[in-house]
């Protein structure tokens, strides 16, 4: 599979990704089911990942949206900027961020920095993908979907310069 210059191959099936997606989602309605969290979906990336989410989220909630731009390419900048910030009240929440991609976690730093000064109740990361070999932060990854090794991958939201967030599998850059 061909995205601009480079060349790809299937890597994880839009099968076993909606299945851990499920899974984490059923995981975190238990682990809330006395509270009404506000989710905060990190754009452009978790469309797909937020989407199939709320399908077996079962309780009260909130959902809202964040925008944060760090790559340029295939490696990340560490540069990261609030592009689009969120609407709703914050104070005494329990928020759960939602992340197509935990990599270097410098986007994961950055939101973490972000509402640290903001009297939340409580915060939680939750991501569909991890590269835990790439990952040099020290906070906690709470709900983890599938682990990555540290190669570029494109699909299911994730992007090679903006090309390939509609398809429907993961797939992983070829090696020349
Ligand atoms: P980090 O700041 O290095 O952890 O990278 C996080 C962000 O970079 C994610 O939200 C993605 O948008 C993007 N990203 C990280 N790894 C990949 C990848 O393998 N493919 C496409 N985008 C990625
Ligand atoms: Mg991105």
């Amino acid at each position: 599979m061909r995205l601009l210059d480079k060349e790809f191959e299937l890597f994880v099936t839009q099968q076993e990704i909606e299945s851990a997606i499920a899974r984490i989602s059923q995981e975190i309605s238990s682990d809330y089911s006395d509270k009404c969290p506000l989710f905060v979906g990190v754009l452009n990336g978790c469309f797909r990942f937020t989407g199939e989410f709320f399908k077996h989220y079962n309780g009260a909630c909130e959902v809202s949206f964040v925008k944060m731009a760090s790559y340029q390419g295939l490696t990340s900048t560490g540069i990261v900027e609030t592009l689009l910030d969120i609407s709703a009240t914050i104070e005494g929440r329990d928020l759960i961020i939602l992340e197509d991609i935990v990599d270097s976690g410098s986007t994961l730093q950055q939101l973490v920095n972000h509402f640290s000064d903001k009297n939340i109740n409580s915060f939680k990361i939750a991501t569909l993908f991890y590269k835990p070999a790439a990952y040099d932060k020290e906070y906690e990854v709470f709900y983890k979907g599938i682990e990555l090794p540290s190669e570029f991958v494109v699909g299911y939201g994730l992007d090679y310069n903006e090309r390939g967030r509609e398809l429907n599998d993961l797939y992983i850059l070829k090696s020349e």
